[in-house]
């Protein structure tokens, strides 16, 4: 088509979830693209894809980033967590779930669970770097994890309660 221009592909090898992932990718391919529709995992949520909602929010070398204003092409040798990889063994089969998980189940910190991905990895990165963050910092470090629910307040008991759980792992 007219306009249209041919972009070479990129090779970049991450682990996703603890698996390695080789993969030729356009160059402009965003980290939440490329989980969802090249890897199939769907837990990230696509809100805003503009970097204002919080929804696609992963884990990248330890850190939360938003998945929409994060360039895959830019991440060769990173180490990504998704809402997937966070308890791979869970099942109904009684496979625990990550104490993050549970913490949002056990408070009710959901209602449409749309955005409950990106809070619980933005949460567990939050513990990860500050293992005993108080309510107010919690929701700082939250405050672009945007919940049309508006569950805040139990959002923020999970993770209090979480990170008590994690006993500041
Ligand atoms: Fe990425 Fe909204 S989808 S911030
Ligand atoms: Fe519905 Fe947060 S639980 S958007």
């Amino acid at each position: 088509m007219p306009g249209d221009r041919l972009v070479e592909g990129r090779a970049v090898t991450l682990e996703v979830n603890g698996h390695p992932c080789r993969l030729t990718i356009d160059p402009r391919l965003s980290l939440l693209d490329l989980l969802r529709d090249r890897l199939g995992l769907t837990g990230a949520k696509k809100g805003c894809d503009h970097g204002q909602c919080g929804a696609c929010t992963l884990i990248v070398d330890g850190r939360a980033v938003l998945g929409c204003l994060t360039l895959a092409a830019r991440l060769d040798g990173a180490r990504v967590t998704s809402i997937e990889g966070l308890a791979p063994d869970a099942d109904d089969d009684g496979g625990a779930l990550h104490p993050m998980q549970q913490a949002f189940i056990d408070h009710d910190a959901f209602q449409c669970g749309y955005c409950t991905p990106g809070q619980i990895l933005s949460a567990v990165a939050l513990i990860a770097a500050e293992p005993q963050p108080d309510d107010a910092r919690i929701r700082e470090h939250m405050s672009g994890n945007l919940c049309r629910c508006a569950a805040y307040p139990n959002i923020v008991a999970a993770v209090r309660a979480a990170a008590d759980r994690m006993g500041g792992a």
